[in-house]
C-alpha cells in the first residue's frame, strides 16, 4: 500500500492516506506515553537544504518518539561543497548505516530523480515549489481532528499559489475526500495552467470569502520569485490579506490555516488574529497544525520505514 519513499501525494490510494490519518489519531491519543519503538535501532539521517522549523523539529521529535536515531546532516558542511554528487552523498549515507533520509530541498523533481538512484527509502520535507506531503496530510488531519465533515467543505486557499509546494500537495489532500477547493491569488500568481481539474479558482477574494468553511493562507514565498511578481506587498496585503476590512466577509464559524511561517501583516492582520483570539478561540488553527504535525509524522515514519 505504501512506496518506498514519499515526496508527491498523487503516490497515495486514499485508502494509503486513510491509513496514515488512523495512525496519527493513535499516536495523538497515546501522547502521554512518551515513547514507542518502530524505529528502535534505525538511524534516520535529516538533511534539510533550505530553511525549516516546524517541519524539521516535528521530524526530528517524532524519530525520537519512535525509538529511532536521530542524524542531523547538514548541507553547509557537506561533500558537496567538494564536488560530490548527491546520489553519491546519499549512497555514502547508507554505507554509514543510515536506513533512511528525510529530506528537503530547493529543486522541483529532484526526488523523482533521486528516488529512482538511491537505495533507501527517503521522505519528502518539502522539495521546491513541487510538493509538501506531509504538510498537506497533517492538515487534512488537523480538521478531521476536529471533526470537521471534509465531503462538501469548502476550502478556500489563498495567497502565492505558483511557488507554494503546501498548495500542490493540498490540490491531492482535499479532492480524495470531495472537499471543494477554490484558490485566490493575483493571476501572475496563479496561471490557469496551474488549476487542476475540479478546482476553481478567483482573483477577487471578496467575491469568494463569504463561501469559505476553511480559508487556508499562504505566505507570498519571495525567496522563489526571480523577479519581483507583486508591486509590493502592501497593495498585495491589501487585495489578499485577512484584515478588519475583511472580518464582515468572513462565514460564521470560519476555520483559519495556515502552513507557517507566518508573515503578520501581510497575510493576516495583528487586529485580525486579536479579534479571533478574543472572540472565536479555537477557530485559528496554526498551533494545532504545528502540534499535529509531529503525530502525522510519526504515523508516516512507521508505516513507511517502521514496518507498519
Ligand atoms: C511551508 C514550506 O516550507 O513549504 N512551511 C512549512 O513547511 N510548514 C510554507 C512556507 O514556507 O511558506
Amino acid at each position: 500500500m505504501f512506496p518506498k519513499s514519499l515526496f508527491n501525494l498523487n503516490q497515495l490510494t486514499t485508502a494509503a492516506i486513510e491509513e496514515i490519518l488512523s495512525r496519527a489519531a493513535y499516536y495523538k491519543k497515546k501522547r502521554k506515553k512518551e515513547s514507542f519503538s518502530s524505529l528502535k535501532g534505525k538511524n534516520i539521517v535529516l538533511t534539510f537544504w533550505e530553511p525549516s522549523t516546524r517541519t524539521r523539529v516535528s521530524f526530528e521529535m517524532a524519530i525520537r518518539k519512535l525509538g529511532g536515531n536521530v542524524i542531523n546532516y547538514s548541507p553547509e558542511i557537506s561533500s558537496e561543497k567538494k564536488g560530490e554528487n548527491l546520489k553519491d552523498t546519499v549512497n555514502t549515507l547508507a554505507a554509514l548505516g543510515a536506513d533512511a533520509v528525510i529530506f528537503r530541498h530547493s529543486s522541483p523533481g529532484f526526488f523523482n530523480l533521486l528516488s529512482q538512484l538511491i537505495d533507501i527509502p527517503f521522505i519528502s520535507g518539502g522539495e521546491g515549489c513541487y510538493q509538501h506531503p506531509t504538510q498537506a496530510l497533517l492538515d487534512i488531519f488537523t480538521l478531521r481532528d476536529r471533526g470537521v465533515e471534509l465531503s462538501q467543505l469548502k476550502v478556500i486557499i489563498v495567497g502565492d499559489i505558483l511557488h507554494s509546494r503546501v498548495a500542490r500537495s493540498l490540490f491531492y489532500a482535499f479532492p480524495p475526500f470531495s472537499a471543494e477547493l477554490t484558490l485566490v491569488a493575483p493571476p501572475v500568481l496563479l496561471p490557469e495552467e496551474l488549476v487542476p481539474r475540479g478546482v476553481s479558482r478567483a482573483y477577487h477574494l471578496d467575491e469568494v470569502l463569504p463561501e469559505g468553511d476553511v480559508v487556508y493562507l499562504l505566505r507570498v514565498q519571495r525567496e522563489r520569485q526571480g523577479k519581483n511578481l507583486l508591486p509590493s506587498l502592501a497593495e498585495y496585503s491589501a487585495l489578499y490579506g485577512i484584515n478588519e476590512k475583511r472580518l464582515p466577509l468572513l462565514k460564521k464559524g470560519v476555520l483559519l490555516m495556515h502552513p507557517g511561517p507566518v508573515n503578520v501583516g501581510t497575510e493576516i492582520s495583528r487586529g485580525v488574529l486579536d479579534y479571533f483570539e478574543k472572540n472565536c478561540p479555537g477557530s485559528v488553527l496554526f498551533q494545532e497544525q504545528v502540534r499535529n504535525g509531529v503525530f502525522v509524522r510519526m504515523a508516516v515514519l512507521d508505516l513507511f520505514l517502521g514496518g507498519g
